[in-house]
């Protein structure tokens, strides 16, 4: 399968993007910088909704530097892995998804639409803004 058409896109647009909106949210989520449209009060929605209790697994789809996963993680003390295919939207969220969840959080470099994962292997999964 081929990587998805908007990979430069995407990987362009995390190099470039550093905003003084996106450091204001920062302060506001914790830590985690989005790249998309989700707000801190959805993701806690979700995370106080999801009903993952913690050491369970939740799925991250297209997570980029880990919103709103790494929230989610965070408050139901699940285990995270946090997809996405640009490796710079990775690596910019590495040291602060260590820091905040330490050994409870995998980042892959992948396709989120071929990931060699079986049925059964987590308890939820999210994907925020991906579909664009
Ligand atoms: C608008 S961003 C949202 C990122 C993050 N969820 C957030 O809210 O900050 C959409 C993300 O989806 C990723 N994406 C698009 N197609 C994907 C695919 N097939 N597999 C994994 N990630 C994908 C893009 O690389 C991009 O990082």
């Amino acid at each position: 399968m081929h990587p998805p058409a908007n990979t430069r896109l995407f990987e362009e647009k995390y190099l470039r993007f550093q905003s003084e909106a996106g450091a204001r949210f920062r302060a506001a989520s914790g830590g985690s910088v989005p790249n998309g449209w989700t707000t801190v009060e959805q993701a806690e929605w979700m995370a106080a909704t999801v009903g993952l209790a913690p050491g369970e697994r939740l799925l991250d789809l297209g997570a980029g530097r880990g919103w709103p996963g790494e929230l989610i993680a965070q408050h139901t003390g699940a285990q995270l892995l946090s997809v996405d295919v640009p490796i710079e939207a990775l690596r910019q969220g590495r040291a602060r998804m260590r820091e905040a969840l330490g050994a409870r959080v995998w980042q892959v470099c992948g396709d989120g639409r071929a990931l060699p994962i079986g049925d059964g292997h987590f308890s939820a999964v999210c994907h925020t803004d991906v579909l664009c």
